[in-house]
């Protein structure tokens, strides 16, 4: 068994596959989630696919005696993969507080006790919303950052500064910042995926929602844009091969291989799709046809943004794998298997 792993947020979308692939690469993981954006059931099909239950400790990282807690019960953890956070770009706009203060006042209290408890290595979910619209495309990690467009980009921002000013005051630990671009797609098990509550903010759950008749119809948000077809462009990256990078970033900071006592990689494709390019080859890959029409443009929308993966590629060591078309299947399975649960 290699080292103990502490995923936070590991019962939510991002968390529980990268829990997967950690335990499939020998590590053992300890789950923390107040499974506020989540399910328990989440641990269940991690057991399922894997054959190991990792440990689970719901509870909130808000509570930092209770982290302190976890710590104590789980003598041993080398690294901390941080995934919780609160997530939906729109309800950061109307609720900033509640986004300040569970994404920062968590990442201070993991920050806090890391070092007292020997913890060497920190991963951080961050994101390619730290661009903002680039100058240049395909973006690279020496990009400027750009001013947050929400109170939940200004998180990831604040998130990464703080890190990086820690372990530049001196802190016992090494951190990687990944950049994810837009993760989608499920377990090809379809055990797990992505659950959202409510109406999907997000284009393949609205996608899938719609292929299965929840929603009436798809709306693409702007035909109008400088671009070939005229919709945005984004960088589509499958869950399975982002949560690969998440163990590579450990391993290279255990391993003692970081070239920084804090890098930062970008995890996209390096391809560009448009919102209907995204559509049409959804319909190609499951043979279901979509409804949609074409609607306003959503306020804050970026025209395009496709990362530039070389770094992560050649530094790290990985390299996003799995075609669009593969991607969107496992999607619709998941969908698929979601209904025949009666869940959706
Ligand atoms: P998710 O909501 O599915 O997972 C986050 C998990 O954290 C949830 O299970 C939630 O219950 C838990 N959580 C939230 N606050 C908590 C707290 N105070 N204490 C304990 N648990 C808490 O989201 P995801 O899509 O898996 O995203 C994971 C991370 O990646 C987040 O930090 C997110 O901001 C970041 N990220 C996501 C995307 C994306 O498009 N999904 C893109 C870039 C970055
Ligand atoms: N879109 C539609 N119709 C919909 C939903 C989305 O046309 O019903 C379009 C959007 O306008 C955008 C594209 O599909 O052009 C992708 O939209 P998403 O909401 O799926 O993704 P975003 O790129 O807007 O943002 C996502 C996450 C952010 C994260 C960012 C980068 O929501 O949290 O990716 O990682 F910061």
């Amino acid at each position: 068994m290699k080292a103990k792993i502490l995923v936070t947020g590991g019962a939510g979308y991002i968390g529980s596959h990268t829990t997967v692939e950690l335990q499939n690469a020998g590590y053992e993981v300890v789950i923390l989630d107040n499974l506020s954006n989540s399910n328990a059931e989440v641990i269940d099909g991690i057991e399922r696919i894997t054959g190991i239950r990792p440990a689970f400790e719901k509870m909130d990282m808000q509570d930092k005696e209770a982290l302190r807690r976890l710590f104590e019960k789980h003598k041993g953890i080398k690294g901390v993969i941080n995934f919780a956070a609160s997530k939906a770009v729109g309800e950061s706009v109307k609720k900033p507080l509640l986004y300040y203060r569970n994404n920062l006042v968590t990442m201070l209290n993991l920050l806090d006790l890391m070092p007292e408890y020997g913890v060497e290595a920190l991963v951080f979910s961050s994101s390619c919303t730290v661009y903002g619209q680039p100058d240049v495309l395909p973006v690279d990690e020496t990009a400027p950052i750009k001013p947050a467009l929400s109170p939940y980009g200004n998180t990831k921002q604040i998130c990464e500064e703080i890190i990086t000013d820690t372990i530049h005051a001196g802190a016992p630990f090494k951190s990687i910042l990944l950049r994810y671009f837009n993760p989608i797609g499920a377990h090809p098990s379809a055990e797990i995926g992505e659950l959202p509550l409510g109406t999907p903010q997000n284009l393949l759950p609205y996608i899938t929602q719609t292929a299965i008749g929840v929603r009436e119809q798809l709306s693409v948000f702007g035909d109008d844009y400088d671009t070939p077809d005229g919709s945005c462009i984004r960088d589509y990256i499958y869950v399975v091969d982002l949560a690969k990078a998440h163990v590579k970033a450990i391993e290279r900071m255990l391993e003692n291989k970081s070239q920084d006592n804090v890098e930062i990689f970008n995890l996209g494709t390096g391809k560009g799709v448009s919102v209907l390019e995204l559509i049409h080859t959804f319909e190609e890959a499951t043979g279901v046809k979509l409804r949609y029409k074409i609607a306003g443009r959503r306020e804050g929308d970026i025209t395009q943004v496709w990362a530039d993966p070389r770094k992560a590629n050649t530094v790290l060591g990985w390299k996003a794998e799995t075609s669009l078309a593969d991607t969107l299947k496992s999607a619709w399975n998941w969908q698929l298997h979601l209904r025949e649960k009666g869940i959706m």
